[in-house]
């Protein structure tokens, strides 16, 4: 149970946490929600009263604010100032403004420092997002992009979110657009990563899929 850093991005819905998470417990390694992070600033944007689209603002609340991280893939936790966000940081105030904060490119350093050190320090991790591969850890051992359907990336959101269809579907296509288009470190799949449909694979398949992969690697 050596060093071992997997990378995996890809857009919301597309059954990255499932997987990561699963992943991480069945190869005895630490888990790393980098979204979690990033909703977590937008929670405390939003708190402070501060406008998402005020990068100048939003970018000194960022520096200010003080994130706790629990990387056990089985009780993921986050807080912000000492106060546990891990239900807040799911709500529709903050899915609705993380785009517009993750745009902002001192915020992107701040975390994606702070990701590094994350990983460095667990020596053994899964790491989700949208840039893991190609900013975060590009000497990933193994680096993943998974994707899905749009209609099936909206059934996982609005089942796991207990959101409308409807509505979920028209989140996810705006966050999307936002994510693939924003200058700083866009969602992009690394030339060196492999992809996976999930429209039609379950879970189980996923992450056997992974562990061979990773078996000819590491
Ligand atoms: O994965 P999740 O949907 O929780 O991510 C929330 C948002 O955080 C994404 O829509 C994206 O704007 C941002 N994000 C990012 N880079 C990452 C992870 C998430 O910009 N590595």
């Amino acid at each position: 149970t050596g060093r071992c850093v997997v990378a995996v991005d890809g857009p919301s819905g597309s059954g990255k946490s499932t997987v990561s998470r699963r992943l991480a417990s069945q190869i005895d390694a630490r888990y790393l929600d980098t979204g979690a992070m990033y909703r977590a600033i937008t929670w405390a944007v939003l708190r402070s009263g501060v406008d998402p689209q005020d990068q100048g603002a939003v970018a000194k609340v960022a520096g200010e604010i003080e994130l706790q991280i629990g990387v056990d893939p089985q009780t993921p936790h986050i807080s912000a100032d000492g106060v546990a966000v891990d239900r807040e940081i799911r709500g529709p105030e903050v899915t609705a403004a993380v785009s517009a904060v993750s745009a902002v490119p001192a915020v992107r350093e701040l975390l994606v420092t702070r990701q590094r050190e994350i990983i460095a320090e667990a020596g053994r991790i899964v790491v989700e997002g949208r840039d893991i591969g190609s900013v975060v850890a590009p000497d990933a051992d193994l680096k993943v992009y998974l994707t899905a359907s749009a209609d099936a990336r909206a059934q996982r959101r609005s089942t796991e979110y207990a959101v409308d269809l409807l509505v979920t579907a028209a989140d996810l296509a705006r966050r999307d657009k936002f994510d693939s288009t924003r200058a700083a470190d866009p969602l992009t799949q690394a030339a060196d990563a492999v992809v996976l449909d999930t429209t039609e694979l379950g879970i189980d398949e996923v992450v056997t899929q992974l562990r061979t992969l990773l078996d000819g690697r590491v």
